[in-house]
């Protein structure tokens, strides 16, 4: 397997200042890009859900169908980071209905939108996408790249449904990007954040044996393949993840050690099932995920494998310095 660089660099402030839209700009991933894009100098626009509150903000009603014509005037990039949260249990079917519509309904919107700045305005937009690596499903010992088809599931489901509304940007001329997403680790917050608190408390473990190809990107190297897909000619589906693939017994060993604590509290995967069999198919399946697309694309990983990730994780006084 590829491996990369360790490059640690603050991102510095940029030759062309773009204006960037960005919707789910509130959740975890969204609020960590958005103080990047600002610390570069790119103009930020958000859409919001509520009443704007002021010149940044555009109002948008992603389950209505509905976006302000003008919210897409002078956008060079429009990243969309929204989505009802997958943290939120149980996920019942009428919850796992507003996980899929969710997405759907507001990538929809946007790439319409998209598709109209480019063929109307004949503007050359760049359109990404958030999706998961959840798109490939339960793949046992499989390596899984970009060229990968989808696998099966609800969560894979949901990526190719949300991947597929895109198509009308990608049909107009947009530059359509499909952030195929990993579980980001931080040192608080995000998807997996009740795992990494576990760790912290002394009541991790191995997760269903802990055998299973586990997929992970660091907050920070996120944050870095965004801004660096904004600039790239790079279209398609791209994998967010780690070049440094470990079996999830191995990340939670990993943080663990990192953060001084034992790892011997083994969650089966009859207990995950208690939160639902979808939610437990989320954290069992094993997607052994390679960054094909990044690599090949000059990306370097500040934290390619987990001795770098773990103790920059494990560290919360870098906080503060995010
Ligand atoms: N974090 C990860 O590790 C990870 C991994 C793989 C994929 N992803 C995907 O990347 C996206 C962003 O992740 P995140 O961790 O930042 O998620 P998050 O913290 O849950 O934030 C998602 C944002 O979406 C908006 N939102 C919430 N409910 C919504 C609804 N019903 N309809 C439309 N928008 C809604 C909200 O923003 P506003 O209130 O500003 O609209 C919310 O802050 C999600 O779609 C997630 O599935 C994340």
């Amino acid at each position: 397997m590829a491996t990369a660089a360790v490059h640690t660099a603050p991102e510095a402030p940029h030759a062309t200042t773009r204006t960037v839209l960005v919707a789910g700009s509130s959740g975890f991933l969204g609020h960590h890009l958005l103080r990047h894009l600002r610390r570069r100098g790119d103009r930020v626009r958000r859409l919001v859900r509520r009443e704007p509150r002021g010149p940044e903000e555009v109002r948008w009603d992603p389950a209505g169908g509905s976006l302000e014509p003008t919210a897409l005037e002078g956008v060079d990039v429009v990243v969309n980071l929204g989505g009802a949260s997958l943290g939120r249990l149980p996920w019942t079917p009428a919850y796992k209905e507003e996980i899929l519509c969710s997405r759907v309904d507001g990538a929809r919107v946007l790439a319409e939108s998209a598709a109209l700045a480019v063929t109307r305005h004949g503007r050359r937009v760049r359109f990404l996408q958030a999706s998961g690596t959840d798109f490939y499903g339960d793949r046992g010992e499989q390596v899984l790249t970009e060229a990968s088809g989808p696998g099966a599931g609800f969560l894979a489901e949901v990526c190719q449904q949300w991947e597929a509304a895109t198509t009308p940007a990608a049909d107009a001329g947009a530059d359509v990007v499909l952030l195929r997403t990993s579980p980001a680790l931080a040192p608080s917050g995000g998807a997996i954040a009740p795992l990494t608190t576990l760790i912290r408390l002394g009541l991790g473990g191995p997760i269903a044996g802990g055998r299973h190809w586990f997929p992970w990107i660091t907050l920070a190297d996120h944050v870095r393949a965004q801004l660096h897909l904004m600039d790239s000619a790079l279209a398609g589906p791209v994998n967010l993840t780690a070049p440094g693939a470990a079996r999830q017994g191995e990340l939670v060993d990993a943080l663990a050690s990192a953060m001084h604590r034992p790892a011997v509290v083994h969650a089966p995967r009859w207990a995950l099932a208690l939160a639902g069999r979808d939610f437990a198919d989320f954290l069992a399946s094993s997607r052994r995920v390679e960054p094909r697309a990044l690599l090949d694309d000059g990306f370097t990983f500040s934290h390619p494998d987990l001795a770098a990730a773990a103790p920059w994780v494990a560290d919360r006084r870098r906080e503060a310095r995010r």
